[in-house]
């Protein structure tokens, strides 16, 4: 049981002011990418592998682009290949130097700011309980994470406006035709106008795994993302497999995975979708999936994305890791170079949320 216990110069003169990266990271971007070429040269190119240096490199928050702005931007796969002649001399070192910048442009916009996520679920069952609940959240220092917060629908509305550090209010579900006669339901056209520009789905408890019976499965879910890109909105898009899956090992995991994502590979704008990989076995459960392990699956996810949308979407998308992960084993967590973030339940409702976010902030700075 893989678990344990834990408690061309052209380019570059296009590019925006605030896109443009500075000296410093510049020269800490090539470092990184001599690293990855020569490692490439040595295994074969994997794509959407990402060296630990591009951590420095992450966007500010200030900077946060459009779907279509970070479209643009996404790297070229052939983009490497342009400047594997470092001795090329005179004139021809100076372009290759440019089209290096340029590279190391793309690659200081493609980095992955990490993102972390509080799942209340039902909970709390008191209102009067949600001002303390908000304060953790608003201790959280979000000038290197994404934060995002899934407070129970009924509790949605109170804490629209109640997060002063950005954190960004992100409702359990939704459904996939709007307002109107749809009893019981949340319309995302209700969320944008109340201020609300993500969304979460897929969550094990509502696909029928440890929760009360199936309201989604594969096929809702990706009408769903579909109704909710088009509507404007981001998402986090949660997958996972349940523990008979995991006993038969990684393969096993990641052809569950393939098949959770068949239908949204195509969807998957990695300016607007966070994928949050959450293990049934480790929801709510004490057990967490080993580093080694979840570095694994992330890797497997990511491979996945690279074959079936494209190796610049699976290196700009952010994968979390979700189930059991509190302040004690982020910091491990966080140190796998294909965790991006946590989704986080239990420890959510307790001021530790903060030190999660801590953890994984200096992880990847
Ligand atoms: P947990 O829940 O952290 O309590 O395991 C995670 C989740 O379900 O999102």
């Amino acid at each position: 049981m893989p678990a344990r216990a834990t408690g061309s110069g052209s380019e570059i003169a296009r590019t925006p002011p605030q896109l443009r990266a500075p000296r410093r990271v510049l020269s800490a971007a090539w470092r990184s990418l001599g690293l990855r070429f020569a490692a490439a040269g040595f295994q074969g190119t994997s794509a959407f592998e990402i060296t630990s240096g591009h951590a420095s490199l992450r966007r500010s928050p200030s900077t946060r682009t459009s779907g279509l702005a970070a479209k643009e931007a996404l790297p070229q796969p052939e983009q490497g290949a342009s400047f594997a002649g470092a001795s090329a001399p005179g004139g021809l070192q100076i372009a290759g130097a440019l089209a290096a910048a340029a590279v190391v442009g793309a690659t200081a916009r493609r980095a992955r700011k990490p993102v972390v996520g509080g799942n209340w679920k039902c909970n709390p069952e008191s209102m009067s309980k949600l001002d303390g609940l908000i304060a953790n959240i608003n201790a959280c220092d979000t000038s290197k994470c994404d934060v995002y917060v899934c407070p129970s629908p009924l509790h949605v509305a109170y804490c629209a406006d109640k997060f002063s550090n950005g954190a960004d209010v992100t409702p359990q579900n939704c459904n996939f035709k709007g307002c109107g006669a749809f009893t019981g339901e949340m319309a995302v056209e209700q969320m944008k106008d109340m201020g609300i520009t993500q969304v979460l789905i897929g969550h094990s408890e509502r696909r029928g795994e440890f929760g009360i019976f199936p309201m989604d499965d594969n096929n809702t879910l990706a009408t769903k993302l579909k109704y909710i890109l088009d509507a404007g909105m981001s998402c986090v898009f949660c997958i996972g497999e349940p523990k008979e899956i995991r006993e038969k090992g990684l393969d096993a995991v990641l052809a569950e995975m393939d098949v959770q994502m068949t239908q949204i590979y195509s969807l998957l704008d990695p300016a607007k979708v966070v994928i949050a990989y959450e293990p049934v076995w480790a929801i709510g459960t004490g057990l967490t999936a080993t580093p080694e392990d979840a570095q694994a699956t992330h890797a497997g996810i990511r491979k996945l994305i690279a074959e079936k949308a494209s190796p610049a979407v699976a290196e700009a998308i952010r994968i979390q890791y979700g189930g059991s992960a509190n302040a004690a084993n982020a910091p491990e967590l966080s140190a796998q170079p294909d965790v991006d973030g946590f989704l986080v339940g239990g420890a959510s409702l307790k001021p530790e949320f903060a030190e999660i976010v801590a953890a994984i902030s200096k992880a990847k700075a």
